[in-house]
């Protein structure tokens, strides 16, 4: 199953169930543009055998910049840095996917000099937090337009699709979230499905669109409910998703709020059948990913297991942290990523 080719309802077909999630890596120029390190990590990766390539966050206007390093689709000034990842991406077999990104109260004005945003002005005790102002109308109608212009961009660019970043607790999901938004449910979902809408009428009929979704609260997700989240999974179906990708963090455990329950059934069964289901979440082997498949998902995402094994599709070999540096230099991990994979505790050896 998981080698087996998966097609998209655009016509996309990628060649088997295994997608490198999305991984942040600091790897960018300092003004958004590819960088080098980022494009051989993503290179060294698409040539080992995953049929999906999802870049890093990539902020789709400055205001929402969340990290130095962080790749940006926000002008077009890069257009030939973006094409070069999609057509290196391509060239090592793999669909390539640009992760669109905001982070509303997550940026930051040491970045993007302006106040952060989000849907409600709200104040959390934690060290460094950045009181957001409440959007305006104005500021609603901006960001579905920054989405959809970005997803054009990387459309002309060469990618085969974008995911639109509606997880983890940064714009999009501030929004869903009942803490952070004190308005009825619907109203809660407009802002992720309006620019799921735009995104999906602005780019053509064969480029991917999905959602990337958290179910339940975890770290900066808050606020959030599985029952709610699987109804916005099938809104976003109805408004053009062709995806839903949710962040499970474990894939095997079971949901909060039922805990007979494993949520990718769940999503599988509030979804239509042509809109496909990928899960990421603590899969090392690829019986782990066989079982998430056997649970309903269409395709997995590999994460921390896809760093320390870029070959992982074809070896399948587990490779568990910590490991040192010098083999992750030697597996395309540049020192800048490597410093930011210090955060993770006992993933870098030395
Ligand atoms: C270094 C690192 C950076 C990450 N950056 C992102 C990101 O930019 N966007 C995102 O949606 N998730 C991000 N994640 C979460 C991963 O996509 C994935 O869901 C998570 O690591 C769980 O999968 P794993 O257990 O296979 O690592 C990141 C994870 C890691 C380890």
């Amino acid at each position: 199953m998981l080698f087996d080719p998966l097609t998209f309802p655009c016509g996309l077909v990628v060649p088997n169930r295994i997608a490198l999630a999305p991984m942040t890596n600091g790897q960018s120029l300092p003004d958004g543009r590819l960088g080098d390190d980022e494009l051989a990590w993503l290179a060294r990766r698409a040539d080992g055998g995953f049929g999906m390539i999802e870049t890093c966050a990539a902020y789709v206007a400055l205001e929402g910049k969340a990290w130095a390093g962080e790749l940006g689709v926000d002008r077009d000034d890069d257009s030939d840095g973006l094409a070069r990842l999609a057509e290196r991406i391509k060239r090592g077999g793999a669909a390539a996917i640009v992760q669109l990104f905001h982070g509303g109260v997550r940026a930051t004005q040491k970045l993007t000099g302006e106040q952060v945003w989000s849907a409600s002005s709200f104040h959390e005790d934690t060290p460094g937090f950045e009181t957001p102002r409440a959007a305006t109308d104005a500021d609603v109608a901006r960001v579905i337009e920054q989405f959809a212009d970005a997803a054009v961009r990387c459309e002309r660019a060469g990618f085969d699709g974008v995911e639109l970043h509606g997880a983890h607790g940064y714009l999009l999901s501030q929004f869903l979230s009942r803490t952070m938004n004190p308005r009825p449910f619907e109203e809660r979902a407009r802002l992720i499905r309006e620019t799921t809408r735009a995104v999906r009428a602005r780019t053509g009929a064969r480029f991917c669109v999905g959602v990337r979704l958290s179910l339940e609260d975890r770290g900066h997700a808050k606020g959030l409910d599985l029952d709610e989240s699987l109804q916005v999974a099938a809104w976003l179906a109805e408004d053009g998703a062709e995806f839903i990708h949710a962040s499970l963090w474990d894939a095997s455990k079971p949901t909060t709020k039922r805990p007979a329950e494993n949520p990718i059934p769940l999503l599988r069964k509030a979804l239509p059948p042509a809109v496909r289901v990928i899960v990421a979440g603590t899969i090392w082997t690829h019986d782990e990913a066989e079982a998430a498949l056997a649970k309903g998902a269409d395709m997995v995402a590999i994460g921390r297991a896809a760093i320390l094994n870029p070959d992982w599709p074809r070896t399948g070999a587990e490779h568990r942290p910590p490991m040192r540096r010098a083999e992750l230099a030697d597996r395309a991990v540049s020192p800048v990523f490597v410093e930011y994979l210090t955060r993770w505790k006992g993933f870098v050896a030395d």
